[in-house]
């Protein structure tokens, strides 16, 4: 199936939706990981600085919205709403109007805060998930929360505790994690050992351009692509992936 046609057949409403499976959104990518996302799974989404990882997620919830009416959460923990929303202004998401409508939800906290809100219940952000009932969350990014724990041990169990409470509240997760891509060669980070899928953007240097790649690196119960697939971000549809090739 190529991207266009992808496209016009995800604006049908669960037409080709795998009952186990909630699609991403990214045009292109849904057909080389079976469908998409399995339903209430916790995703990876690493990638250098600018590789796009931002952009993915919010593209996520705003295919949700517009094309499953499936509410979304967006937890920052790095920039507060008035500059998420200058930031995406590009991409003629309205999200504004989504946010006036309880479609969508950014909350910003800082990790001293979700460090709490792990200890304490999580009831906050689990009151905002039924507030608005959310069925896809992201959080962007992990790279400060993970910084905050000295020790890998310490950073593993403050880990898995985020994963307890962030499986307790239902929604398919995406999470950002910064971290340098070399296609070559990939170390995995602890965190992409309990994730249930890793997915990894680069933005590589080639000659005198820079060109992005999306590879699937991990999905659980999942036979997807293995092949690294070029990329595009563009102001009429956000994030293409040319997994049938690409149109010049
Ligand atoms: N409207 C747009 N049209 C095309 N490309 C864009 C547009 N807006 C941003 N970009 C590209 O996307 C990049 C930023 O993507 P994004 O913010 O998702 O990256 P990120 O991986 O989240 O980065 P960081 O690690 O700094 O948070 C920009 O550097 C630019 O190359
Ligand atoms: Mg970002």
């Amino acid at each position: 199936m190529d991207s266009s046609l992808f496209l016009k057949k995800s604006k049908k409403k669960a037409v080709f939706r795998d009952k186990d499976r909630l699609q991403s959104g990214i045009y292109g990518l849904d057909p080389i990981m079976e469908g998409g996302f399995k339903i209430h799974s916790t995703n990876l989404i690493g990638g250098g600085a600018g590789s796009g990882k931002s952009i993915f997620c919010m593209q996520f919830l705003v295919r949700g919205i517009e094309d499953f009416d499936e509410p979304g959460l967006y937890v920052s923990f790095e920039e507060d709403q008035k500059k998420l929303l200058s930031e995406f202004s590009g991409f003629g998401w309205n999200l504004e109007k989504k946010i006036r409508e309880r479609k969508l939800l950014i909350l910003n906290y800082s990790p001293q805060q979700v460090e709490r809100i792990v200890a304490y219940g999580g009831g906050t952000v689990r009151d905002a998930v039924e507030s608005i009932r959310a069925k896809r969350i992201v959080i962007d990014s992990l790279t400060a929360f993970t910084l905050l724990h000295k020790g890998e041990l310490k950073k593993r169990k403050a880990m898995l505790d985020l994963f307890d409470r962030i499986k307790s509240w239902g929604c398919t997760t995406l999470l950002t994690q910064e971290q340098e891509a070399s296609v070559d060669e990939h170390l995995s980070s602890p965190l992409e050992f309990e994730v249930d899928s890793v997915i990894l953007l680069y933005y590589i240097k080639q000659g005198n351009v820079r060109n992005r790649f999306l590879e699937v690196f991990k999905m659980r119960d999942t036979q997807h692509s293995n092949k690294t697939f070029p990329m595009a971000i563009t102001r009429q549809k956000g994030i293409i992936v040319y997994s049938k090739g690409k149109k010049s």
